[in-house]
């Protein structure tokens, strides 16, 4: 009884150091990870990850291969609606044909409120009402990603009026049929009789 618990207990007192040395190894590597501004960075690519920019602006993944090496460069694919022509943008850094010359709020503005530094409106199907739902926080951290993006030289099209040609390859959306019709497509005429 008594070799036995003195074992016990040794082999208890063993086990504890064990564990502090692990939980002190832990801490080390917690502490050597924990700079601010890489950890905004990966939580921002697991957002942007996570709420499908690459869908759109990272060329292939609408075709199942997203090439990495162009990330968030922008597309030539064409979105046809009642609004016209538009195209996902090259979101990356470059100052001429990208975000490069915009500031981290002015990017961030124009997912909060889908109105960009020129006062132009996201037009569809840019989802900048999901964008709009993010905290101050995730926000920032989503932007500061972008920012870190290496910059990739790429035009995109620029966005046609409704009516507009674009010889390249185009997602035509047809009209809407009554259930999927937005409200300013399918206002029904005030009654007759009502103020409105
Ligand atoms: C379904 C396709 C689609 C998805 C998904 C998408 N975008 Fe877009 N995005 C677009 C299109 C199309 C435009 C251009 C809209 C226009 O011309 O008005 C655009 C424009 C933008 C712009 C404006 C850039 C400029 O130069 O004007 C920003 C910033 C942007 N997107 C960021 C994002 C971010 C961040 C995500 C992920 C949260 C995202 N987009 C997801 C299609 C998409």
């Amino acid at each position: 009884m008594k070799v036995g618990g003195r074992f016990l207990g040794v082999a208890f007192l063993a086990m504890g150091i064990a564990a502090a040395g692990l939980s002190l190894g832990a801490g080390t590597k917690d502490a050597k990870k924990a700079d601010p501004a890489k950890s905004e960075i990966e939580r921002g690519r697991y957002l942007m990850i996570t709420m499908g920019c690459n869908d759109c602006h990272t060329p292939g993944t609408l075709y199942g291969e997203p090439d990495f090496s162009r990330m968030l460069s922008g597309s030539e694919l064409g979105w046809r609606g009642p609004w016209g022509t538009t195209f996902a943008r090259n979101l990356t850094p470059d100052p001429e044909t990208g975000l490069g010359t915009w500031t981290a709020e002015e990017i961030a503005n124009a997912l909060r409120s889908g109105v960009r530094k020129d006062g132009s409106v996201l037009k569809p199907p840019m989802p900048w009402p999901n964008t709009s739902q993010l905290t101050e926080a995730d926000l920032h951290a989503l932007v500061a990603f972008i920012r870190s993006l290496p910059p990739v030289k790429h035009a995109v099209p620029a966005a046609l009026p409704p009516g507009g040609e674009y010889a390249g390859p185009v997602v035509p959306l047809p009209a809407p049929g009554k259930w999927d019709a937005p409200a300013s497509m399918s206002a029904p005429p005030p009654a007759a009789g009502t103020t409105k």
